[in-house]
């Protein structure tokens, strides 16, 4: 990329998330654990940057860090095209595409109170997803729909 268009920095190593669903890099981050107050590495955002595939995309660089299956899972339930690239020494080398399955198993709780997992008894949440984008989940116990801003709620409290 030349010099003129650069608009964030080449990270040494830790994890880049790219292609995030325009809009969502501060979900993100949240789900990463970055707040306020990070004690973390360097943490380099870039919203609204132009994409051929998805007109508008976020960009989230994380130095120092990589992330753990649980929430590479939550990232897929808020940017379904994100691509998780690994970076040691400058160079790329892991370029994973989180994967949104049709079948979201223990990650989000039903909003359903009588819903028979939340009963108490040890049942694992499973939900069908019916929409990407816009998130639409339906659970498999009772058929409450879980729209996108009830989920977002759960995942970045
Ligand atoms: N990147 C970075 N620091 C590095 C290497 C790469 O911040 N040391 C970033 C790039 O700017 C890009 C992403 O990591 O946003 C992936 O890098 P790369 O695979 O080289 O880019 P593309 O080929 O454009 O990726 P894709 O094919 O996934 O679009
Ligand atoms: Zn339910």
């Amino acid at each position: 990329m030349a010099k003129e268009t650069l608009r964030v920095s080449k990270i040494k190593n830790g994890t880049v998330i790219d292609h995030i669903t325009n809009g969502q890099a501060l979900h993100v981050l949240k789900i990463l654990g970055v707040r306020g107050r990070w004690e973390g590495g360097v943490v380099t955002v870039a919203m609204n940057v132009p994409s051929r595939k998805l007109g508008k995309k976020d960009v989230v660089k994380i130095e120092g860090r990589e992330l753990d299956t649980e929430e590479v899972d939550k990232i897929a339930l808020l940017a379904p095209h994100a691509t998780i690239n690994i970076i040691r020494d400058f160079k790329v080398v892991g370029k994973q595409r989180v994967k949104l399955p049709a079948v979201v198993k223990g990650i989000v709780k039903c909003a359903n109170p009588t819903c028979i997992s939340n009963s108490g008894e040890p049942i694992q949440s499973i939900f069908y997803v019916e929409s990407e984008e816009p998130l639409s989940l339906r659970c498999h116990y009772c058929g409450r729909i879980m729209k996108k801003e009830v989920v977002l709620n759960q995942l970045t409290p």
